[in-house]
């Protein structure tokens, strides 16, 4: 299928359009707009009557949360996979503060300090903490592999033993939640088991109060009809404030800041101050990484479950004949492992983890859809809305419906339209742009959970229901795999 064109181009070479759309009266419009977004509509039917609406893929709107929270919600959203990867052109926009949008929590959270991943690419700093980063998972390539086969046979026991248990279900979430933390906790900090630290079994849920208490004006807990004003009124008027994760936030802090002790002895040869580096670390390791995760593996397991037994059969046929070829799991038999690498890229396609992405215009800029150009003003904030770039119907055939083997073969040339990284997926992350620097591990951790599960398992049930920011997975049985 034909690329669409590059959406960073000055001379439109199409139609010069008004961006369509309206931002309602000040508060009102705001506040209806959330009420749309969250309660009326549902996110997907958000935009899409509004592309319908509008005949527009580019249109004005405003994003929660709105008053009082943000000051200006006010946003140019792109809705297609052509507009979309202006967002990563650093010449043309500017990141500095938009990690989560139209507001941003109080630096209490971290320490005092920007961290790297509200710095925009023209601040020094971003420069030498992206390079830290880096620089830390080169370091520690060789141990991936082993490290992360380690902690998942931890998790598939503890998977186990709730299946098996009184309950007969087993918390995906929950179990691999905490698998992914393990995993980021050991990996900075030489191995250390976080059980024989002061955090005990806290860790996961000590970031995931310090997350919700930053991200709740963007969530919903999905109550019943009655309780939606009040609850947008509690978690979209004034921020939270630090002080009620305080407590478990400096616990965090003093057990990084103990065990990374090489990674922050590191960091201050580089020149960044030691505990301005700690508290990076451990917001790559909580907001970035365990924060990413969290939501990964729920994602792939329902699209794996949603696709029923017969691709679960192939992929346990193409695991298990690769790892007995290969003679174990080993970068190379992961490589050959064609169907699991286009499973977890088409997951990572229809349900992108991190769904939104923002930006403010450097410059007068044009931005083109399919059908038309754009001209968007300095300082106005863009917002992309990655699900309906990567199922946009002009890329990608049957959008909608999840093709196991879509980027297998010739469609390895989609790869360039799968951006979940804040980028190409051809690209690679650098000191110079905001691409995510977890990109390639984790790719390789979504497929080696992968391996792993059809290594132990032939099929399984689920249930699932969407919660705040993704899949709550349930599994109901696993059937042990018959053939290996
Ligand atoms: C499934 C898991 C993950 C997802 C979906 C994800 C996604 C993203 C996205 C979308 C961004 C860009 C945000 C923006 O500026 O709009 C980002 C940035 C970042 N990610 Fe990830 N990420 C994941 C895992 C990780 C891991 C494992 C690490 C570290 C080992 C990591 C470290 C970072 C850092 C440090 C940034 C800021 C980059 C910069 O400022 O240039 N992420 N990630």
């Amino acid at each position: 299928m034909a690329s669409p064109p590059s959406s960073s181009v000055n001379k439109p070479s199409k139609s010069l359009k008004q961006i369509p759309g309206n931002y309602g009266l000040p508060f009102f419009g705001p506040i209806s707009d959330r009420h749309d977004y969250f309660y009326h509509q549902g996110q997907d039917k958000f935009f899409a009557t509004r592309i319908k609406q509008y005949n527009s893929t580019v249109i004005r709107t405003n994003m929660p949360p709105g008053p009082f929270i943000s000051s200006n919600s006010k946003v140019i959203a792109l809705l297609d996979g052509a507009s979309f990867p202006i967002l990563f052109d650093n010449t043309k926009v500017e990141k500095r503060n938009v990690l989560d949008g139209t507001f941003m929590p109080s630096t209490n959270f971290t320490g005092g300090y920007r961290v790297c991943a509200y710095l925009d690419t023209t601040e020094p700093n971003h420069t030498i903490h992206k390079q830290f980063f880096i620089n830390i998972l080169v370091s520690k390539k060789e141990t991936f592999v082993p490290l992360f086969r380690n902690t998942l046979s931890e998790s598939f026991r503890e998977l186990e033993d709730q299946l098996y248990g009184k309950n007969g279900e087993a918390k995906f979430n929950d179990v691999f939640g905490a698998g992914a933390f393990n995993f980021m906790f050991r990996l900075l900090c030489e191995n250390k088991d976080p059980l024989d630290t002061k955090l005990g079994s806290e860790g996961p849920g000590l970031f995931d109060k310090w997350l919700l208490f930053q991200l709740a004006p963007l969530a919903t807990l999905g109550l019943p009809k009655i309780f939606n004003y009040i609850e947008d009124f509690v978690i979209r008027t004034v921020p939270f404030p630090f002080w009620l994760a305080k407590s478990g936030y400096k616990k965090l802090y003093e057990v990084f800041s103990e065990e990374a002790k090489t990674l922050l002895d590191e960091a201050e040869k580089l020149g960044i101050e030691r505990s301005e580096a700690c508290h990076n670390l451990v917001f790559m390791a909580g907001f970035n990484a365990y924060g990413g995760l969290k939501n990964q593996f729920p994602v792939i397991i329902k699209w794996v479950g949603l696709a029923g037994e017969n691709l679960q059969r192939e992929l346990a046929d193409e695991v298990r004949t690769v790892v007995k070829e290969e003679g174990g799991v080993t970068l190379n038999a992961l490589e050959k492992m064609t169907l699991v690498k286009s499973v977890i890229y088409e997951a990572m396609r229809i349900e992108p983890a991190v769904p939104y992405q923002y930006a403010k215009a450097r410059e007068d800029l044009v931005v083109q859809s399919h059908d038309a150009s754009f001209e968007i003003k300095k300082g106005e904030m863009i917002f992309g809305y990655q699900p309906f770039a990567t199922k946009d119907p002009r890329i990608f055939e049957d959008p909608e419906v999840f093709v196991a083997r879509r980027f297998v073969g010739d469609g390895e040339k989609l790869l360039k339209h799968v951006v979940w990284s804040n980028g190409p997926e051809t690209e690679e992350p650098s000191p110079e742009n905001k691409q995510c620097p977890g990109k390639n591990l984790v790719v390789l951790l979504c497929r080696l959970f992968l391996v792993e599960f059809f290594l132990r398992y032939d099929t399984f049930e689920f249930e699932y229901k969407t919660v705040v920011l993704g899949p709550s997975v349930t599994i109901k049985s696993l059937t042990k795999a018959s053939t290996y």
